[in-house]
């Protein structure tokens, strides 16, 4: 007999229902209009993240698993984890370097993936049962911008948090984050954090704006969950996939921009929104590191980074960090 995965869903009744409308009628009023990267991740969303990983521009992924596989055994020799929390885990597929590593350390007991994508975390978790028999397997739908429900143990806990996903939140968000991360940590435990690198303004937009336009349908994909859940009538064809790269921020800002002036509705909201000619939707910031300044970022939250990995490219880091030993 297989067994199957238990999925807990800790987003509220009102997730939809509240909190997409609250971020909708917040930043389609707002100057400039903003929305947040989380609703990009319905099942098609996940899926065109999935096909993104695999572009030749994309070179985010494939330095990452890189990394991973050269140091996986380190991260165990030193984490000895016997819990691996992964925030925002997606397809898990990177995270199967690390699952075989803590293995064969002989230290892992429990993986718990959470992100907000229930299919996307279902398909991954169940997978990834299938493929470690013996491994408990604990998934939460969650979103950790509310909330973080790392799982009590078995401890040591590893919380990986890949991608360069940390690179999604703005310079407040992300510190709001790290302090809310440090401080569900305890002494024994470790994150590990994969985040994208400064390099050439030419290779990031390309990898933001890449030949086939799966990026562009990625970033429609937006347009279609706000007319699926709030019956609204965005035309995506009214807008052009827009990737710029912020020298100052050293940000990529992902946009929409209106090829015309327009009014859309949004019935759920009792809302009608005009666009100007050229006027941008952001959608999505990936911001780019350098290791001062994320390690000034963890400082500052009381987390203390131990080890830090790139690629030979030097194009994507990996780093291990632990909470702060407060001295008394
Ligand atoms: N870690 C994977 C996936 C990265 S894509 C990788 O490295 O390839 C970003 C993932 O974070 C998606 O699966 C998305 O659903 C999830 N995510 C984005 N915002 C989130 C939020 N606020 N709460 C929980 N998960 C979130
Ligand atoms: C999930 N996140 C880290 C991706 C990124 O690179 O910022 C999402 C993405 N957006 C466009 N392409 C990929």
């Amino acid at each position: 007999m297989t067994s199957s995965v238990t999925v807990h869903d800790t987003l509220p009744e009102d997730h939809f229902a509240e909190r997409l409308h609250a971020d909708v009628r917040a930043g389609l009023t707002a100057t400039p209009k903003s929305l947040p990267p989380k609703w990009f991740y319905d099942a098609r969303g996940s899926e065109l993240f999935t096909r993104i990983t695999r572009l030749p521009e994309y070179y985010l992924t494939r330095a990452e698993r890189q990394i991973l596989r050269a140091h996986a055994p380190d991260i165990a020799t030193h984490t000895r984890a016997r819990t691996l929390v992964e925030l925002g885990s997606g397809s898990s597929e990177k995270t199967r370097v690390l699952l075989d590593a803590l293995t064969a350390g002989g230290t892992l007991r429990a993986y718990a993936p959470i992100d907000v994508s229930r299919t996307a975390l279902t398909e991954a978790a169940e997978s990834i049962l299938a493929a470690y028999p013996g491994l408990e397997v604990d998934a939460t739908v969650a979103d950790f911008d509310q909330e973080l429900p790392i799982p009590d143990g078995p401890g040591p806990r590893l919380v990986a948090f890949l991608g360069s996903t940390i690179g999604n939140f703005d310079t407040a968000e992300r510190a709001t984050f790290l302090s809310r991360l440090s401080a569900a940590l305890t002494p024994n435990d470790a994150i590990l954090i994969g985040a994208d690198l400064v390099k050439s303004p030419t290779t990031l937009t390309r990898a933001y704006d890449d030949a086939q336009g799966v990026t562009a349908e990625f970033n429609k994909n937006l347009l279609r969950v706000l007319n699926r859940e709030l019956d609204a009538d965005f035309d995506a064809s009214a807008f052009d996939h827009v990737a710029r790269w912020d020298e100052r921020a050293e940000r990529i800002e992902m946009s929409l921009k209106a090829r015309h002036g327009h009014t859309v509705k949004i019935p759920a909201l009792d809302l009608e929104v005009g666009f100007s000619q050229g006027e941008l939707l952001r959608t999505e910031l990936s911001t780019k590191f350098r290791r001062p300044r994320l390690a000034a970022d963890l400082g500052r939250s009381a987390l203390t980074p131990t080890h830090w990995w790139t690629d030979p490219q030097n194009r994507f880091t990996v780093l291990l960090a632990r909470p702060t030993e407060r001295t008394r």
